[in-house]
């Protein structure tokens, strides 16, 4: 930790993508609430969860990031948060069957809230707004009150969070994560999908196989009951960040208490910015996105800003260059860290360089290119003797018409069916499943080689 480090040194430094809150007195007397409330996650968790990044920094264990691209008050129960999780679980069994390696699992859920955007202002029908940042900050009805940045939206995410933290706590250890319960993990919606069949398949396999240790009076049946489950979101909300950051009491060092573990965005990662400066001071695992503008040299001044000690999990870089861009440029980062000997996650985002505007107008990512992208990011590695670490996705268990293609081919014409987004478009259940068949045939291949 930086000796002279506080947490609201960031307000000392430039700050973009935060809104401007018109009324400071109740700001204030948000933030003064949100201070006394007690943490999300607990330190203890934020370590264990850097544990097992270092595990994949070392080429032992793969990661898995996945869930909405940012999270919403209407569009909350409990079915979808389970749903999700099941079709993460899913995931998770997949991928471990093509890694041969544990799967750390973190969600973009808890905290997911605060979105950064390209255009200040959004028009339509010739009038101009402000644009909508996420519900944490602002409403996305298009009316001049909705959008005006509301700080009490702060006080229903943190209540949110709670709620959903709550219920996934009792979803990975109370039962529902037992591996034996892994055929109740299908959602009816990917019955007709092309995974299905061979989840099913290696669902059946597993099955049998711990049938069979069970028989045999082996294996330890407590690990199997549950799993780990991370919470992860953009670190973009600096005051809802710091209101929640706390001293750990085991270390006395601050540590997040907002998720366990926090990234910054390809559009906040600035030196010199607010985000960089909140989030090399607290102890938690970092997450940084690497799109096409960075530069080696930046890069590594980076790392070293926010991982001077190069502490092994610390830092998981998230390449996120679009399909056809990769070999471009993650060579020459994958290059600089290794030379400077820097202890990193790699982990491949194929979404948020692969967003297109349909031809019927809606925001979408076909999924030929997503697909593309993970292998491109895993040839990369390949060629330069190193890790793919992992995987981030923006998927949801819901049945949605966000993303074209897939085996059960969603078309352009099909996209206003069912597109719920409130920001870029997800993966439904169907096409995640597809996807994580792919990532661990890719995964497969590696381990040949
Ligand atoms: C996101 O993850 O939703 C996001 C905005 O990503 P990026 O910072 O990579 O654009
Ligand atoms: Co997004």
């Amino acid at each position: 930790m930086p000796a002279t480090w506080t947490k609201s040194d960031w307000r000392n430094k430039p700050r973009i993508q935060m809104p401007e809150y018109t009324d400071l007195v109740a700001l204030k007397c948000v933030e003064d609430k949100l201070a006394t409330y007690p943490p999300l996650v607990f330190a203890g968790e934020a370590r264990s969860l850097k544990r097992q990044l270092a595990e994949v920094a070392a080429g032992r264990a793969f990661l898995l990031q996945g869930g909405d691209c940012a999270e919403s008050f209407e569009e909350f129960s409990a079915d979808l948060i389970r749903d999700t999780f099941k079709v993460m679980l899913q995931m998770a069994v997949v991928l471990t069957f093509g890694a041969k390696k544990p799967v750390v699992k973190i969600g973009r859920v808890a905290g997911q809230f605060a979105k950064p955007r390209s255009a200040d202002t959004e028009t339509i029908d010739g009038v101009e707004l402000p644009s909508f940042r996420g519900d944490i900050i602002n409403d996305f009805a298009f009316t001049p009150e909705s959008r005006i940045p509301n700080p009490d939206r702060m006080l229903e995410a943190y209540t949110q969070s709670a709620a959903s933290l709550n219920l996934l706590r009792a979803f990975s250890q109370g039962g529902f994560a037992d591996i034996k319960r892994i055929h109740q993990w299908t959602l009816e919606s990917t019955m007709d999908g092309e995974g299905y069949e061979e989840y099913h398949e290696l669902a059946n396999r597993i099955s049998e196989s711990l049938t069979f240790i069970e028989s045999a009076g082996a294996g330890d049946a407590e690990s199997m009951r549950r799993v780990n489950f991370y919470t992860s979101h953009e670190a973009l909300l600096l005051e809802y960040e710091q209101a929640l950051c706390r001293t750990d009491s085991t270390t006395d060092l601050p540590i997040a208490g907002s998720g366990h573990l926090l990234w910054i965005g390809d559009r906040t990662r600035q030196l010199d910015g607010a985000h960089v400066e909140f989030c090399r001071g607290v102890q938690n695992p970092i997450g940084m996105k690497c799109g096409p503008t960075i530069e080696p040299d930046d890069l590594l001044r980076l790392i070293d800003r926010l991982n001077p000690e190069n502490e092994a999990g610390r830092m998981t870089l998230i390449a996120r260059f679009g399909q056809g861009n990769v070999e471009k440029h993650l060579p020459a980062l994958i290059r600089a860290v290794e030379r400077e000997g820097k202890t990193v996650v790699w982990s491949c985002d194929p979404m948020h360089g692969n967003t297109i505007k349909s031809n019927s107008g809606y925001k979408t990512r076909p999924f030929e290119r997503i697909l593309g992208e993970v292998r491109e990011f895993f040839a990369v590695h390949k060629a330069e003797g190193t890790y793919a670490g992992g995987v981030h996705f923006e998927m949801t268990g819901k049945d949605v018409t966000e993303c074209t293609g897939g085996t059960r081919a969603v078309a352009d014409g099909d996209l206003h069916d069912r597109y719920h987004t409130s920001c870029d478009p997800r993966l439904n259940a169907t096409q995640s499943l597809e996807l994580a068949f792919l990532v661990a045939k890719e995964l497969e291949k590696s381990a040949e080689a």
